[in-house]
């Protein structure tokens, strides 16, 4: 079966002035299958997030290639980058980036304007979704009326209304509280049981971790697999 993603020997350097380039990735190969929920664990400065935004077409690897459902993505332009990202993925993260201005029907439904959809079906979608994510009573506040944990499940709808592929999610919990943070990695687990939905979750949270199907961890610009490799958080 063609993975929904693959790293293939992915590198990646930070030059930074005339001091040494940072190696931050170090051959990283890594095939994502579809309906696949996927935790990737790893101290802070690893380069979880570095990993996450190159298999989401955010950022370019130095050496490797990146394949997006067996298109290999390295030679793409970034306008045909942005097309896949924006057809293929969804996307959330530690700060939930909402538009203050908006409503939270407003912020699920910008995204699917944008692609092109009529106004009143946008919203009719952005409903559904936010229902999904149980804010149904919540459609007509703005980020700043709800709680942080609303507010995540607000982006989590938002990365989901237009049926995404893949699901990256960079800490997604980091700032919540620890019942907030489990409750939201359930809504994960049941989008992913229920739609088949392919995930892939950063997390330093062990426990968050042990809950996804998948673990592997990050260190050292390398991973290594295995549930039983899991160490209490270092952040
Ligand atoms: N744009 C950048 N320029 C230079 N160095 C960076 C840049 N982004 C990340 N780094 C460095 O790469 C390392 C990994 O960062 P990151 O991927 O954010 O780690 P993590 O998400 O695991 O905490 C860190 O040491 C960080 O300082
Ligand atoms: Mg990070």
């Amino acid at each position: 079966m063609t993975p929904v993603v693959e790293a293939r020997e992915v590198y990646k350097s930070y030059i930074k002035d005339s001091s040494p380039p940072i190696e931050v990735l170090r051959g990283i190969s890594l095939k994502v299958q579809q309906g696949e929920f996927l935790a990737i664990m790893g101290p802070s400065g690893a380069g979880k997030s570095t990993l996450l935004h190159i298999m989401g077409l955010i950022d370019r690897p130095t050496r490797g290639e990146v394949a997006l459902k067996g298109k290999e993505t390295n030679s793409m332009g970034d306008e045909e980058r942005a097309y896949l990202r924006n057809r293929l993925l969804g996307f959330v993260f530690q700060a939930h980036y909402l538009l203050p201005e908006f409503t939270a029907l407003e912020n699920v439904a910008i995204p699917l304007i944008i692609r092109g959809e009529k106004g009143t079906r946008a919203l009719n979608e952005a409903a559904q979704v936010l229902e999904k994510v149980g804010l149904e009573t919540r459609l007509h506040h703005k980020p700043g009326e709800l709680s942080g944990g609303e507010q995540q499940r607000v982006a989590i709808a938002r990365a989901l209304v237009h049926n995404p592929a893949l699901l990256l999610a960079d800490e997604p919990t980091g700032n919540l509280d620890r019942e907030r943070g489990i409750q939201l990695m359930e809504l994960l687990l049941s989008l992913h049981r229920e739609k088949g939905m392919t995930v892939i979750l950063v997390t330093h949270d062990p426990l968050l971790a042990s809950m996804a199907q998948r673990v592997i961890k990050l260190v050292d610009g390398r991973l290594s697999s295995g549930k039983e490799s899991l160490s209490p958080s270092r952040a």
